[in-house]
Parts: structure tokens; sequence; C-alpha cells
């Protein structure tokens, strides 16, 4: 589907953050144009140190935007008070790299569950109702909520830390799913199976994934509509095989021929 049919839904006009001052300035990201549209797959590629966190950070409010505007279905974003900001985080969620960072220590599983179910307005729901969407999110991600009730986050294995993080994802239902690297933690078996479940996610509630790695070859693979950064500047953006097929900027080429078996891997010929 052409993106004119698409309603907007994230968009950013010049957004640039810089870190410290003088000496140690760093422009992290670097007048950044984008238009994200609803239900699309996009993954912003790029080197260590090429702003994608960045990015992420101040898409996700964050961090402060040093210039420039990011616009949520064209308006422009006032996230300015703590109840704004509530707000758009209920639209907006992110899983990391590291799970483990992702989860407070002291909360027992079904607490992080429920959170989710009291943050999307169901607090007043009856114990066995709740109890019912938890195995529901669990079982989605192929985790069994009876063997999880009792458990702490860190008496998990990454992979099941990863699942837990997308049942969390389940409940709460967001707009938009940022996602930083995250899969790189995990051996490439169940990172397949990540990106199967977030995919179906993405069918079922319709959302729009920003999907955020150093690998090309994998951006190729998920992605609709991929952004190459390099120092902090977007130097190249489209479908995705527009972009990897095609690519035109040097940095795109070289992050490819870096990826030299990408033409035998994904197949191209069938695509
Ligand atoms: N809090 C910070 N203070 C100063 N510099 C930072 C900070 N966060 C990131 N940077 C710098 O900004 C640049 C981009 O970093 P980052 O967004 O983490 O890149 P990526 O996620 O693509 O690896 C790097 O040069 C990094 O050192
Ligand atoms: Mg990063």
């Amino acid at each position: 589907m052409s993106n004119k049919n698409k309603p907007m839904c994230l968009s950013g006009k010049g957004v640039t953050k810089i870190f410290g001052h003088g000496e140690k300035k760093t422009v992290a990201v670097d007048n950044v144009d984008f238009d994200f549209y609803e239900g699309e797959l996009i993954s912003i590629v790029g080197e260590s140190g090429s702003g994608k966190t960045t990015l992420a950070k101040m898409l996700l409010g964050l961090i402060n935007v040093t210039e420039g505007e990011i616009y949520y279905h064209d308006v422009l974003r006032d996230i300015s008070t703590r109840k704004k900001k509530k707000e758009y985080w209920k639209e907006i969620q992110a899983i990391f790299q590291d799970p483990f960072s992702s989860f407070n220590v002291f909360s027992k599983i079904d607490r992080v569950l429920l959170d989710c179910i009291n943050m999307r307005g169901g607090r007043n729901l009856p114990m066995a109702k709740k109890i019912e969407m938890m195995t529901e999110a669990c079982s989605f991600v192929n985790l069994k909520f009876e063997e999880l009730t009792n458990k702490y986050p860190f008496e998990l294995s990454g992979g099941q830390m990863q699942r837990l993080m997308i049942a969390r994802i389940f409940l709460l239902k967001p707009k938009i799913l940022l996602a930083d690297e995250p899969t790189s933690m995990i051996d490439a078996c169940s990172r397949a199976t990540i990106l199967d479940m977030l995919n179906n996610l993405r069918n079922e509630i319709g959302m729009t994934i920003i999907f955020i790695t150093h690998d090309i070859g994998l951006a190729y693979y998920i992605s609709d509509t991929v952004y190459i950064m390099e120092h902090g500047k977007v130097v190249e953006f489209g479908s995705a095989d527009e972009v990897i097929l095609n690519p035109k900027a040097e940095y795109t080429k070289r992050l490819i021929s870096d990826v030299p078996k990408i033409n035998e891997e994904w197949d191209l010929s069938t695509v």
C-alpha cells in the first residue's frame, strides 16, 4: 500500500539533539526530518554512535529536543506537563536492548503485568478478569502465566524476559512501539520468534513499529520503510526495497557491502 493512503502517525522537522557545550559539544542528532505512517514498520539503521538511541529517546519524550519539532498525528506534540506526558506514554511504548534494565527488580511478574492493566484503565476490573487478561497476554508470547506469578524478573532467562516485555505491550496496546535493538541479546532462533510476535501484534492492534538496529540485512527483511543514519544525519530513506536494492548514499552502500551475504541470505529473487 502506498503511504499516501495511510494516516500520519509521527513526524519530525529539523529534529536536533546537542549534548554539552563548547569543546565538549556533541551533535548526536542533526536536523533530522521523518514521516512515520500508521501501521508501518520503520527501521532506523546506522552504526554505533550514529544517534539512533538519542532519536528514540526524543521520540519517547525521555529527553528534550534541542531544536526542531515533533508532530503526533499531524499536531505539534505537547508533553510540557506531567499529565500530558502520561497521556502520551499511553500511546507510545518502548522495548530496549537490555530487558533487565526495563523492570523494577523488586516487582513480581504479576505486579508488572497488573500495572499494565491498571495503566489502560482496568484498575476496577474483577481479579478474575485481570487474571484472564494476564493469562492471555502470556500465552500470546508462549509463556505460562501460572509458572510466572510468584517470580521476580531476574529469575527469568533473557529470552523469557524479552517475551515478557512483549506480553506487556500486548496488554498496553500502544499506538507506537519503539524497539531499540531488542533482539541483539538473544540467539537467532528466539530472535525470529520475537520478530514474529511483534509482527503479529502489529497486525492485531494496528501498531506502528519503529525498529532500531545496526543490522541492515535484518532491516531489509522486516521493514516497510528504512531510514539510514550516519553521524546524526539521515543520509537516505525510503521503502526497504528502494533503499537496500538501489542504495544512493555511499554510507548505505558500505553498510550493505559489510553484509556480503545479504543477497544469498534473503534470496532477493523471490521477493
Ligand atoms: N547523555 C549523553 N551525553 C553526551 N553525549 C551523548 C549522550 N548520549 C549519547 N551521546 C553521544 O551521542 C552520539 C550518539 O549516541 P547514540 O544515540 O547512543 O547512538 P547509537 O544509538 O546510534 O549508538 C554518540 O556520540 C554518543 O557518545
Ligand atoms: Mg543505541
